[in-house]
């Protein structure tokens, strides 16, 4: 067997309510001064509210930090770690969806190391010490609370990652209760993006192994099973439960088998026309998938049984087939924008996503298919209204 390491978050509390367990997690980790991390829309839909009356009862005290926005830039993540250190903070506390957590794990880590975020951008750069940290996610998406990345956006309109075991969190405390309010089209996005994670886990070209490949097929089994009922009910409890455990083994399985040419080509979308993370990835998802299929149809094939049963003991070819069928009607099911041309990208537009996409050599690397510049603006250019053109010099 080709020897692997698995790495993952020590602590797991998985329960309706968790936020109110906060203060006793908080204070095993000898805290008496904790930043909350987290985004207006979350603190504004009184989803910090628990746990924050909590803390105070337990005689915590309580700095927050609410300002964090969406695909964080880097300005807003500095912000975070002055408060932090001027306020003395011994424990950072976030709340949110992934564009929170991520913003406190770079918080806990520079705040204490005093590291610059410049230097650490890339894998495996941070490499001081770190604040305790316990992450609870809002949305059913990313998986950031168990993985070891925070991505970034800079002030040249790049996403950028910062990898490192040191943003594995302390705790990851995940409460359904408070995706109980994620709107539709949010949970249709962010469970798409948990999605991938799993799919593109269990295709990739590194670091892929019997560990995360069970974690992904298992997380790609609760999300297809539940995502209809969380985005047409959304306060199903057992559907919100089934999505974040889902999105959670999901950033499990990525965490330590990376993710690859969907993300790559979802970033400069994310970056440039701030399209939501889940969404970026949705357009992009098919034409990346189709091009794959000559080099991942039988991972493909493996997978497609969960996604529609009738694809048990098919030829590969044929199974692999209905695999991207079966993710293509999940799409339109949850009613997923279709093309770039809806999210207000033009054809003028294309050259510039095509050229950022090839700078994602960290996931790209991951990729079962080697993708050029010419393949990735082709895919961009399908995406738009489904047209093939011709290509541009690269660059
Ligand atoms: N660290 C990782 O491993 C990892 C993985 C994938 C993506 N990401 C990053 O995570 C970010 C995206 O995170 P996201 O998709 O969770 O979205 P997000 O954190 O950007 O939140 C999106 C919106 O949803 C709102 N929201 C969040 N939870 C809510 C709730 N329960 N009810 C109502 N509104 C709610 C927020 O206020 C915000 O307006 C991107 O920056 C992406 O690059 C990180
Ligand atoms: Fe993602």
């Amino acid at each position: 067997m080709t020897p692997f390491t698995f790495q993952t978050c020590p602590n797991i509390l998985f329960e309706a309510g968790a936020s109110a367990k906060l203060p006793e997690i908080v204070a095993a980790l000898g805290a008496r001064r904790v930043l909350l991390v987290t985004d207006r829309g979350v603190r504004g839909a009184g989803l910090t509210e628990r746990a924050e009356a909590a803390l105070a009862q337990a005689g915590l005290h309580l700095g927050v930090f609410d300002e964090v926005e969406a695909d964080p830039p880097a300005a807003v993540i500095e912000a975070a770690t002055a408060q932090a250190r001027a306020g003395e903070c011994d424990l950072v506390l976030s709340i949110g969806g992934g564009s929170a957590l991520d913003t406190a794990k770079l918080v806990a880590y520079l705040a204490r190391s005093h590291d610059r975020l410049d230097d650490i951008y890339g894998v495996g750069l941070a490499r001081g010490q770190r604040l305790p940290l316990v992450l609870v996610p809002t949305t059913a998406g990313t998986g950031s609370e168990v993985t070891p990345i925070s991505i970034v956006t800079t002030p040249t309109s790049e996403k950028r990652g910062v990898v490192s075991p040191r943003l594995l969190p302390d705790w990851a405390v995940l409460d359904p209760d408070l995706t109980l309010g994620l709107p539709p089209a949010v949970t249709a996005a962010t469970g798409i993006d948990a999605m991938v994670h799993a799919i593109e886990a269990y295709t990739s070209r590194h670091r892929k192994n019997p560990i995360s490949d069970q974690l992904a097929r298992q997380a790609l089994a609760l999300l297809a099973g539940h995502i209809r009922t969380a985005c047409r009910d959304g306060g199903n409890g057992e559907a919100r439960a089934g999505m974040l455990l889902g999105a959670m083994l999901a950033g499990m399985a990525f965490a330590n088998a990376p993710v690859a040419a969907v993300h790559a080509l979802a970033y400069p979308i994310g970056a440039l026309f701030h399209v939501p993370h889940g969404l970026s990835n949705a357009l992009v998802l098919m034409g990346v998938m189709r091009f794959n299929l000559p080099e991942a149809a039988g991972l493909y094939a493996e997978l497609a049984p969960i996604l529609d049963p009738a694809a048990a003991g098919l030829p590969p070819a044929e199974a692999a087939g209905r695999f991207v069928a079966a993710l293509d009607a999940l799409c339109r099911d949850c009613a997923v924008p279709a093309s770039l041309a809806a999210v207000g990208i033009g054809e003028a537009d294309l050259p510039r996503l095509a050229a950022d996409a090839m700078k994602q050599t960290r996931l790209l690397v991951n990729n079962p298919r080697e993708v050029t510049f010419a393949d990735a603006f082709a895919i961009y250019s399908e995406a738009l209204d489904g047209r093939a053109r011709p290509v541009p010099a690269a660059g």
